[in-house]
């Protein structure tokens, strides 16, 4: 090969890297960064995203100088040279991207077990994943509920995962960590949340009809606000039963799919919960039982003209929130 192609390939792949390298840096891919563990994730991306450059620039250099400089004349009609193989650039091609996938994968493993240390002060939180809602619980403040995720800024997290159904999975891009829930394992995620905010959890596993609206919010507060929020809530589930019955509604996300006037929610997804004593009458069973048994298993009694097997049993309620959310129901349902 001639030192003059050498130097206008090298020139042509210049041109394209520089170019690859504008798009990536100019345009924000990626959402802003609202946890410590973003750092390796983007490390990750950014490692990536350098070798793919490289590599489009070496590939688009030699297609461009092949287009430019081995272009057949129009009246041209000959078949090519007949070439071979080439032992010497076929270990070069199988060796390069061998190393590059296994550096990748070295980084990947790093950043993963760097982001897996949790604080010895950490907050566990746990995470309930079901079609298609997702509950959060804080063990350490008397087992409240929560159908939004909130964190105090600054403390380690460790989130427990648990799916009731299929496979779902957690990710809040602002903190990049991303994990499964799968039925009848513990999986776990640690995130440190650094900015004060609101972000969009997203279930990220296909997982059924309702997969696109498994949607909820992660609120990053002042660790202050957090305690006060979560004080506030302890409150309210030892209330009065009405009181305690609504925060349970509220909190586990009923509104999202029920109507219900006394809790100001209006879902259509699921059955009229201000026609509860109707549906009793047709169901044939006391109200009172008949509200209990549909909350844990849903699929003994489908009112018609709803869909079967779309309601999740909420079998992991504990029994008090359980009673005060069935007398809530009892209650509002028959306008008192
Ligand atoms: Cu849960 Cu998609």
């Amino acid at each position: 090969m001639r030192r003059g192609s050498i130097v206008q390939l090298i020139a042509i792949g210049v041109v394209i890297g520089a170019c690859a390298t504008v798009v990536a840096l100019l345009i924000p891919w990626l959402p802003p960064d609202a946890s410590e563990e973003r750092d390796g994730i983007d490390l990750v991306f950014w490692f990536t995203t350098a070798i793919s450059i490289a590599i489009f620039s070496l590939v688009g250099a030699v297609i461009i100088y092949s287009v430019l400089k081995f272009r057949a004349r129009p009246d041209d009609d000959s078949d090519g040279a007949p070439i071979h193989g080439h032992t010497g650039l076929e270990i070069v091609w199988t060796t390069v991207p061998a190393i590059l996938v296994t550096a990748i994968s070295v980084i990947s493993g790093v950043v993963l077990v760097e982001n897996d240390h949790a604080a010895s002060n950490a907050l566990n939180v746990n995470v309930t994943a079901r079609q298609f809602a997702w509950t959060f619980s804080y063990p350490k403040q008397g087992n409240l509920t929560s159908a939004v995720l909130r964190l105090p800024v600054g403390r380690s997290v460790v989130l427990h995962l648990q799916a009731l159904d299929v496979i779902h999975s957690f990710w809040v891009p602002e903190f990049g960590q991303k994990e499964d829930a799968v039925p009848g394992q513990n999986t776990s995620l640690v995130i440190t949340p650094t900015k004060i905010g609101t972000y969009p959890v997203i279930c990220t596993e296909l997982c059924g009809l309702g997969h696109a609206l498994m949607r909820t919010s992660a609120i990053v507060m002042q660790p202050a606000d957090f305690e006060a929020w979560a004080r506030q809530e302890q409150q309210a589930l030892k209330g009065p039963p009405g009181n305690a019955g609504k925060a349970v509604f509220t909190s586990n996300g009923c509104a999202s799919c029920h109507t219900l006037k006394a809790a100001g929610a209006t879902g259509k997804v699921g059955p009229d919960l201000d026609k509860l004593p109707d549906y009793a009458k047709q169901a044939g069973k006391p109200l009172a039982d008949f509200v209990k048994e549909s909350i844990v298993d849903p699929n003994a009694y489908v009112q018609p003209g709803f869909p079967k097997s779309v309601m999740p049993p909420f079998s992991t309620l504990p029994a008090d929130q359980l009673d005060a959310l069935v007398q809530f129901l009892v209650q509002s349902s028959q306008g008192g």
